[in-house]
This record gives structure tokens, sequence and C-alpha cells, in this order.
């Protein structure tokens, strides 16, 4: 290709930069992947056959160089300082007093607010326009040179505006800067990988069955601090951009948020969450509803930062050690922690499930004590190989159950324990069963005491038979003095044996007693509900207590025509009839009806007496001689039968009047039997 082209080539070069910025700092690309990679193509065309063109900007640039053997040190121009932390508002005032007293500006001075990114310290180095170098933090004076790392971190600019190319930086914010761009220009910034992608890239490894990472945190920085670019490029970094360490041969601007704007207009990634106030509660106003909605920002933040605007008036406030006094980290708690796994213990659940979980050297997450935290299952023991012994990161967050996220390797003595899962129930000594398909772990043992437990507090609960004053406790009792063998015997219990019980005075077992009388008239559906039926929840417990009528119908249901039932599906079906097969709970169904726990539906709850139409569903479509589409509602309903919008395979009957929609087509295409008004009440009767 002949000289004259060169030109093209630069401008392919600012043009491939440009939709760079436009994807990776701006996330407004303007053009298809497809049209990018074919600028970019063309451009590696070029390159090979000009290799003397290539400058350290082109795009190309970014990817590919190799592995190096070491990091080479690289002395940062000024000192790359800390923070101070503040643990609360009231540690926040107590810092904005301190500095008032050392210079009256303070008591005027404005604060800019940045999000803390729990990420890596990066500075970059900028000549004439170009990025140069690009180091850690090191121990703040000098830090290691990761320039081949950072060049592929595509939403660094490989080349900013300078005074040679008399650009008057415009930003796109209210403010516009007349200022010369320095010849050198270093910048600081927080490199990191978004939480979106990290889910992402751990999502793929567990796909291709490789390990996956512990933190988007630590990935980020073991990404930028190991020696082959490749791998650099092939993780997720971003970064943001929020100081000037040093500038020669130009001018910056004096106070934070122009250098916000400012880094901004040169074309660098910066936080949109930053904002300038003129008073520091206002500044800590700010920073709380980020704590509150820390989950909304799409990276890791420890905190916010507080920085007085004024950099002239910050740099005179001076430093303690290494914390500038000008601003100051206004602390989230923490929801990561890592402390010790002193033993793994298993729990029996109400099905029978097996479930690890860490017991943990106590620690306090988020103002929380935590001493135990689950471990999800056996297989990510395995997976992540969690050691007893092992340091552990452990996260509370929001209302999840703090749960391990995986041990910290380095931090290991060899006197950790590899960890075999039971092969018999700890509760009850029995043999567990591993099913096919399934990642759990399972005690089959009916009689087992510890699903007995779980069954019974389950049985009891709100959302099933709501006998108020019988917690966990007093179930363990219970059962640990065997007066209860199942959730029958409840019904059954008498004042002198409850009055046997520790900690139980009169009152208490009259009025345990009481509550136990009332949950014998409890509505059908919140037996149903309550027997603990795998797949049975509340709402599948209202349609079958409706479809049946009462519990002696629903234990004599085949699975054929438990799946006539709008949402019981072949599985659900089957676990039904397993559990009424199974003599174990067909004795407690005797009993209970023994003990007077035999509900039948209300009749308020199908404002009818027939059960005709039990375990049937309806769709209608079109207008009915004479029955309104309430009124015909009110028929099936009230017959036993139910009412669905769509026709699926499970639809009973399809009743049509005139003018039908798609729904009859849909039906005679499935199968579904068709009645007109005058076949409904024939089959009613
Ligand atoms: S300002 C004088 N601003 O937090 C400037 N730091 O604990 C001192 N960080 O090492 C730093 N986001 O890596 C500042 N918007 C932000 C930040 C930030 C994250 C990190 C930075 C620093 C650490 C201080």
């Amino acid at each position: 290709m002949a000289e004259k082209n060169k030109p093209h080539y630069e401008e392919l070069k600012a043009q491939v930069n440009f939709h760079n910025y436009r994807y990776h700092t701006l996330d407004e690309p303007l053009i298809s992947d497809l049209e990018y990679d074919r600028l970019l193509n063309e451009l590696k065309q070029i390159e090979a056959d000009h290799p003397d063109w290539i400058t350290p900007d082109s795009p190309t640039q970014r990817t590919g160089s190799k592995p190096a053997d070491r990091f080479e040190k690289l002395r940062h121009p000024r000192s790359i300082l800390s923070l101070a932390n503040a643990f609360g508002a009231d540690d926040a005032r107590a810092w904005l007093e301190r500095i008032k007293k050392l210079d009256d500006r303070v008591e005027k001075a404005k604060f800019v607010v940045e999000p803390k990114i729990d990420g890596l310290s990066v500075v970059l180095h900028y000549r004439d326009g170009l990025f140069t170098q690009g180091a850690t933090r090191g121990d703040g004076e000098i830090g290691e040179d990761i320039t081949s790392n950072l060049r592929t971190v595509r939403a660094i600019p490989l080349r900013i505006p300078v005074e040679s190319q008399k650009s008057k930086v415009e930003s796109r914010g209210p403010s516009t800067f007349d200022l010369r761009p320095p010849r050198y220009l270093v910048v600081r910034g927080e490199a990191f990988i978004p939480n979106k992608d990290f889910d992402e890239l751990n999502r793929k490894l567990e796909e291709a069955g490789e390990k996956t990472y512990l933190n988007p945190r630590n990935t980020a920085a073991g990404s930028l601090r190991q020696l082959d670019p490749q791998l650099t490029a092939s993780r997720p970094l971003t970064l943001l951009v929020y100081q000037i360490v040093y500038s020669e041969g130009g001018e910056v601007p004096t106070s934070q948020w122009e250098i916000l704007e400012y880094l901004k207009a040169l074309g660098f990634p910066v936080t949109d969450v930053a904002k300038r106030f003129n008073d520091l509660e206002s500044a800590i106003a700010y920073t709380e509803t980020w704590n509150e909605g820390r989950d909304k920002l799409p990276y890791e933040a420890d905190g916010m930062v507080i920085k007085i605007d004024d950099l002239t008036l910050a740099a005179d406030l001076g430093f303690v050690g290494k914390d500038p006094r000008g601003a100051i980290a206004f602390k989230f708690p923490a929801r990561e922690v890592t402390t010790t796994l002193n033993d793994i213990g298993v729990a029996v659940g109400r099905t029978g499930v097996l479930t690890p979980y860490a017991m943990l050297e106590p620690v306090e997450i988020g103002g929380v004590i935590v001493e135990r935290a689950t471990l999800h299952n056996f297989d990510f023991i395995a997976e992540k190989d969690i050691r007893v012994g092992d340091r552990v990161l452990v996260k509370r967050a929001g209302e999840v159950i703090p749960y391990v996220i995986g041990p910290v390797v380095d931090a290991r003595s060899g006197k950790e324990k590899t960890y075999k899962p039971p092969t018999k129930c700890p509760a009850c000594g029995e043999a567990v069963e591993h099913f096919e398909g399934e990642v759990a772990w399972y005690c089959v043992n009916a009689a087992c005491p510890a699903q007995l437990v779980r069954n019974i507090e389950h049985f009891v609960s709100r959302s099933a038979m709501d006998i108020v004053g019988l917690g966990i406790k007093i179930v363990e009792q219970l059962i640990e003095t065997g007066l209860v063998k199942d959730a029958a015997d409840l019904f059954t219990l008498k004042k002198e044996q409850l009055l046997e019980l520790e900690g139980f005075a009169g009152k208490k077992a009259e009025n345990l007693l009481g509550s136990l009388n009332q949950a014998k008239v409890q509505s059908l559906n919140r037996l149903i509900a309550a027997l603990g039926i795998h797949g049975v929840g509340e709402v599948m417990a209202g349609d079958l207590s409706r479809a049946f009528g009462n519990l002696s119908a629903l234990s004599k249901a085949s699975a054929e025509e438990l799946q006539q039932i709008e949402g019981v599906g072949p599985n659900i079906a089957e676990s039904i009839v397993d559990w009424f097969a199974q003599p174990a709970n067909q004795k407690v169904i005797r009993k209970l009806k023994a003990a007077g726990v035999d509900p039948v539906v209300q009749l308020s709850e199908i404002s009818g007496q027939s059960s005709v139409l039990g375990g049937l569903t309806f769709v209608v479509t079109g207008t009915l001689p004479t029955l309104t589409r309430e009124g015909v509602k009110e028929l099936i309903e009230s017959n036993g039968g139910k009412v669905t919008d769509s026709v699926s395979k499970k639809t009973s009957y399809l009743v049509l009047g005139e003018n039908p929609g798609s729904k009859a087509d849909k039906a005679r295409a499935l199968g579904v039997k068709i009645l007109d008004e005058a076949a409904l009440r024939k089959l009613i009767g």
C-alpha cells in the first residue's frame, strides 16, 4: 500500500479508538460489533503491510504482548495516598471539626461525594497525549509497572487530547474547559470488574468445569498483577478515574468537581454517581442513600469518599501518615469477612435433605455476629476444596443467610483437614441416599427425629396450621420426651403431660392446649399445606382442597385425576400419591381424624354444597344463552370446579357460547371436550 494511504490509516485508527470509547467508556455504542470488527480488521491489514506505521495508541496494541518474567518497578511522581476511614456520620462530623480548627476556609468548604470502588488502585501516565505507562499503587511511592496489562483494558484511553492539537476541551457537562491539557499527565483510578461481568465469568468457568473466582475485587487485582497480558485481556476489567496525581506543562482544574468533569472531557471513564454539596450534612445524607442502595451500583463499593472540593485547601490541610486530611472514606458496613472454619455441621431438613453448614469462629459482619453460614451442599465443599481449619471468606448481604464464598488458600498452614460427607444421617444414624441427577443427599428414614422436628415445625407454622405458642424449642422438647411422634399426637396432648416439661407453668400449658383446640377447625387447605407433601405449597393446597373437598377424597385420588388440576404435573401428582401411600402417613391421617381434625371445604370457600365438578378445570369462551361470565364462574366453582383463563392439555372442558374466540380452536386442536350451557347444567345435574 502506498504512502499516500497513511492519512486513511490515521483516520481509521482514530475511528476505532472513538468507537472503543463509545462502547467501553460511555456505554453508548454507535455501531454494531460487526462493523467495529470490520474497521479493526482493515486496520490490522494495513498494519501488516506497514509495520513501521504502528504507534502505541493503535487499538491493535491493546492485546497480545508476551508474558513478562517479572514486573519492573515504577516510581510515582507524587505519593499515592490512602484515606482515613469514617464508620458512620459521627466520625465524619468529627473529621470536619478537626480540620475546621486547622483552617478557617473549611467553614465554607464544599464537598464532593464519590463511590469508593472496591478494586485495584492504578496510576496511568500520559506523555504528549499517549498512554505510556501504568502502575499499581505498591507502597505509595513505588508501584509495579503493569503497562502491558493495563493496555488491554479498553476503558483506558490510549490517547488523550494535548496542547499541540490546540484542543479546547469541552465537557459534556455544563462547564467548558479552556485549559492547556498538560504534556505530561498522571491520573489515578480504580480498576475493577463489574458485578454482572463477574457473575458471567464465573458462570462460564463453572460450565467449563473450571474453578470459579471468589469475588470481583480479588479477581480484578489478580488479573492485573500477573505476568501474562493475554490473560488480563480475557478478563472483563474496566476502570473509573478520579484524581490527577501530577501534571507538567499545562493547567488542570483546582477543584475536585471540575477535575471529574475535566477527566471526563479528556475521554476518561468517570463515575456518574458523584455529587457536590455545600455542607457536610447533605454529603452525609447522600452517602447514606448509597449505603442502602449499594446493590444498585454495578460494582462492589465499600463506601463513599467525601472530599473537600477545593483542592488547594485540601492540599494545604496536609496529611497524617499516608492519609490526606482533605478527604475521608465513609465506609459501608462490611459484607464480606474472613474467619476460621472450625468445623462443618450437617442439618437434616424436613424432606430429609442433608445440608452442610459452616461452624465459624464468631465474626461480626455488618453489625451482626455470625457463627454459622451455609455451605450450600456437599458438591460445593468439594468443588471449592473447603477444608476444616481453613480461613474462609464469608458474605452476609441484605436478607440472605450468610454463606461461605470459599477458602483463602494462601492462608493455609497445612493443618487443614479435607472434609468427607457423612455416610449416615447425623440425627438417626441410618444410611444416607443419593438420587440420580440430584445434588442433595437424603436421609430416607421417615422416623428420623431431625426430620420429625422440621415436619412438626412446618405443620404448626403460620402458613400451615398456625398454632400459636408452639415454637421450635417446645417442638424439640415434645419430640425428645417422646410425647409427639407425629403431627397427630399434638392433638391428644394432656395438660398433665405438658406440665411435666421444663418451663411449662399452668397458664402456658392451658394456652397451648387452647390453640391446639382451635387449630382442629382450621380449613382443609391449611391442613393439606401442613402435611408437607413435596411440591404442595399454599396455593396448590387451596386448589386441592377445592377439588377434593376432604382429606379422604384426596388420599384416594389417582395420579391421572390429580393431573386434571391446573398446575399439577406428573411429578407433583406422583409425589401426592406416594405420600398418601406410605403407611406411616396413612396412620397420621387416621389419627388426625380420630382426634377430630378432619375439615371439609368450608361453604364460604366454594359457596355451594356440591363437589360434582371436583378436580375438573373449565375454560369459558363466547356468550352463553342465560349465564353471564361471572354467573357461569360461580356455578362451576360452587360445584367444586375450577375456572381458568387459557386452554391447555389439563383443561377438562371448554364451555362454548356464541362468537367464541381462539380458545375454541385451541380446545379442538388439543382434543379438549366442549360443552354448551345446557350440557354444563346437565353435568352438574
Ligand atoms: S481518593 C487522595 N477516591 O480507596 C486521594 N479513593 O482507602 C486518596 N478508592 O487506595 C484516594 N474509589 O484505591 C479515592 N473515588 C475514590 C476512590 C478511592 C476507590 C480507593 C483507592 C484508595 C482507597 C483508599
